[in-house]
């Protein structure tokens, strides 16, 4: 390989990481990408992403603390530098779309199985029994090949909502961040 050819190679790298970066921050909201402070475990999961050693994240607090921004930055700052994982970011309404009744059969198979999965928002109403027998066995498998999965929560009690197995699975192992402060929003 000649130097042209190895130029040719780096730019075509350097154009589609440019590319990912670009798809990405059109994805996420316009008013979660205002600069701020990662929290250090979030910031911990994230390097994770990088030796596939990153496996669950759960980030808890109230609402306007943070943790729908944390996981869009972590995850920003991850494909910055280069993760090319596929990622699924799942918001409330969107997994509640997939989940139905009727299910999306498809989406869930990718919820299983992509690199990244959010699930942004877990409890931000009761889980019924319909919800818990999808998103468990979502858990269960990402869980048992060790696949990055991030759930921002506002619930007190994952026991009272999930069932104790799907709380066991999600805080196996599990990083987990607890954002507190002021409501965010309420400055605005
Ligand atoms: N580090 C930060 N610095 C300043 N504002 C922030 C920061 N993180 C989030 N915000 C703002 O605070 C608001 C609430 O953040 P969000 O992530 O939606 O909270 P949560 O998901 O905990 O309800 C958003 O409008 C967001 O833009
Ligand atoms: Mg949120």
């Amino acid at each position: 390989m000649n130097s042209d050819d190895e130029n040719n190679i780096a730019e075509w790298r350097a154009e589609r990481l440019r590319q990912r970066v670009a798809d990405f921050q059109a994805r996420r909201p316009i008013l979660l990408r205002d600069a701020g402070q990662l929290n250090d475990e979030v910031a911990e999961w994230g390097s994770r992403l990088f030796d596939n050693t990153a496996r669950m994240l759960v980030i808890t607090g109230d609402t306007g603390t943070a943790k729908t921004w944390n996981v869009w930055e972590v995850l920003e700052r991850a494909i910055k530098v280069g993760y090319a994982g596929e990622i699924m970011f799942l918001t409330s309404a969107e997994w509640q779309d997939i989940i139905g009744p009727p299910r999306d059969l498809e989406r869930l198979r990718k919820m299983r199985t992509v690199n990244v999965l959010v699930v942004d928002d877990l409890g931000s109403f009761r889980i019924n029994d319909w919800q818990r027998d999808l998103l468990g066995p979502v858990i269960d498998e990402r869980w048992n090949n060790g696949l990055p999965t991030a759930i921002t929560s506002n619930m007190d009690d994952f026991d009272a909502a999930l069932g104790e197995r799907l709380t066991s699975r999600l805080g196996d192992g599990a990083i987990v961040a607890m954002l507190e402060g002021a409501d965010l929003r309420a400055g605005r």
